[in-house]
């Protein structure tokens, strides 16, 4: 699920001045680090990097070097996690990013047919944002949710960053949640 052909200039063009958690964002950090053996603070990456995509929206270099700075680890080491796994948004993106899953059983289901409908509705390509800043669309490797092929998800705003799925997509129903439920 890496970012495929984002280089590190790719990642460098956007950026955070001096991001800070809060006081309440850095006790939950805290408290998942004392999750973890003395000195393998490094496994708390994942986690943090979540509370501050949470809070940033999207993570920036700045915020990748904040997060090893509190983990005390190498900023590569933050660099390398945040880079590989889609579910990291490294530019700033929609109120809605759209998580479509592209793998098999999806794409014989109709993916690609959801995907170009995305695309034409929104009038933006895959990767992108709307000038509204209301929808990005991203592609994504299975969703674990291949009986509801087609499907994508999107992160609710809420403390626990959960995502909501949505199964057995048709560019109908796509257009029906564009107008009731995204907005
Ligand atoms: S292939 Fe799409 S959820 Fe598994």
């Amino acid at each position: 699920m890496a970012h495929a052909g984002m280089g590190i200039n790719e990642v460098m063009k956007h950026n955070h001045v001096n991001p800070q958690f809060t006081e309440e964002e850095l006790q939950k950090v805290q408290e998942i680090i004392s999750h973890y053996p003395e000195g393998k603070q490094k496994s708390a990456v994942l986690p943090v990097l979540h509370i501050a995509q949470t809070h940033w929206g999207w993570i920036s270099p700045a915020v990748m070097d904040y997060v090893a700075g509190i983990l005390q680890i190498q900023p590569i080491e933050v660099y390398e996690v945040a880079t590989f796994y889609t579910m990291f948004h490294l530019e700033p993106v929609g109120k809605y990013v759209l998580e479509v899953c592209r793998t098999g059983p999806c794409m014989i289901c109709g993916a690609e047919e959801l995907i170009h409908h995305l695309e034409h509705k929104l009038g933006i390509h895959v990767g992108e944002t709307t000038t509204d800043k209301r929808f990005t669309i991203k592609e994504v490797e299975c969703l674990a949710a291949c009986g509801g092929a087609p499907c994508l998800q999107v992160k609710l705003k809420t403390m626990d960053g959960a995502y909501k799925y949505y199964e057995n997509l048709t560019p109908a129903k796509v257009d029906e949640l564009i107008a009731t439920e995204w907005v």
